[in-house]
Parts: C-alpha cells; sequence; structure tokens
C-alpha cells in the first residue's frame, strides 16, 4: 500500500473519460483500491475516484459517515449513510427531479469549496472487489459523495455544476462566510 499524489485541477487525467473495468477481482484493481483508500485517509477526504491518483479507471471509493448525515429525514428506503465502499463500474439512477444545494470540496481542488446543487435521491450500482454486484438506494451526504467520485470518471470537476460561482469560496474564510449569512451547512460538506 501506498500513498498516492493527488492529481489536481488542470492535470488532463481529471479530464478523461475513465475506462470500464473488465475483471474487478484482478490484483492490479485490488492494490489500486488498497492505494485509493490509504490516500484517501490520509488526505481526510470523504472519497476518491482512480482518475485522481492518475489511473484512468472506473472505480471509486467513498464513506459517509453518520456524523455527517445532517438536514436527511432517512427517507423510507434511502439511506443517508455508507461504510467504507468501494464500487467498480458503477452506475447511477436518479430518482428526483428537486435540486438540493451543499457545499462540497475536492481533493483535486485544494483550498477550495463551492456549493453544487445535486439530486439527492438515487440508486447506484456496480461491483466490489469480489466481482459481487451492490445496488443500494442513497440520500442525502451519501447521495452527493456519489454523485461527486463519479462525475470524476467522466472528466467533470465540482465547480462545473456550479450554478452560482460567488458561492465558491477558500476554506480559510469558510467560517467568515457561514458567521455573516445563512448557508448550507458546512457538515455537509464531502471532500472527495
Ligand atoms: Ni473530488
Amino acid at each position: 500500500m501506498a500513498i498516492r499524489k493527488i492529481a489536481r485541477m488542470g492535470h488532463p487525467v481529471l479530464r478523461q473519460i475513465a475506462q470500464p473495468v473488465a475483471d474487478p477481482t484482478a490484483p492490479e484493481i485490488r492494490a489500486l483500491v488498497e492505494d485509493m483508500v490509504e490516500t484517501m485517509i490520509d488526505a481526510d477526504g470523504a472519497g476518491l475516484a482512480a482518475p485522481q491518483i492518475y489511473e484512468s479507471k472506473r472505480v471509486v471509493v467513498f464513506q459517509a459517515p453518520p456524523d455527517a448525515a445532517v438536514n436527511t429525514d432517512g427517507e423510507e428506503g434511502y439511506d443517508a449513510t455508507a461504510p467504507l465502499t468501494v464500487l467498480i463500474n458503477p452506475e447511477i439512477a436518479i430518482h428526483t427531479e428537486t435540486m438540493e444545494d451543499g457545499w462540497e470540496g475536492c481533493l483535486s481542488v485544494p483550498g477550495l469549496r463551492g456549493v453544487v446543487p445535486r439530486p439527492l435521491q438515487l440508486s447506484y450500482s456496480g461491483f466490489d472487489l469480489k466481482g459481487q454486484r451492490l445496488e443500494r438506494r442513497a440520500s442525502g451526504f451519501h447521495a452527493r459523495v456519489v454523485l461527486h467520485e463519479c462525475d470524476h470518471l467522466d472528466g467533470v470537476l465540482y465547480p462545473q455544476r456550479m450554478t452560482d460561482l460567488s458561492k465558491l469560496v477558500f476554506e480559510s474564510e469558510f467560517k467568515h462566510l457561514l458567521a455573516a449569512q445563512s448557508e448550507p451547512s458546512a457538515e455537509t460538506s464531502p471532500k472527495g
């Protein structure tokens, strides 16, 4: 296992459409995932996508801890939290037309945060390292981090999803902003 360098906004690998993984059980995929998890935890992220460590493959890791799941009442059948999850070749189906604003950060866009509208009721599927199919319904923080990470597989960074660039701010100014106005809570801010 190794902590890997994280690609930053501007590197072409972050703009590519990542390639599907032919065999989720392959040893090199397990090694890649181990590095992704170690890198994500070291960087204090909620998620990481393989292109962020220069591997253009359709693999994401993420977690949605309970203490981050504010503003979600646990709509029936949807889960706002998730344990550490490995998702290979993910697919997403959106179940709502309502977009919800929330703060996001990204390990590839260090030092910044932005308000991103996302549809926060969805189901996703994919494969784990044993090649077993995983399917879940997600809401709240869980849905947001899945959308953010899967965007990386299609070459999209969160600023491209923003509709109001006045809400792209430096992390270091964040507390001043929250003090000055009523904004979505900082606790709904996955960094991935
Ligand atoms: Ni990110």
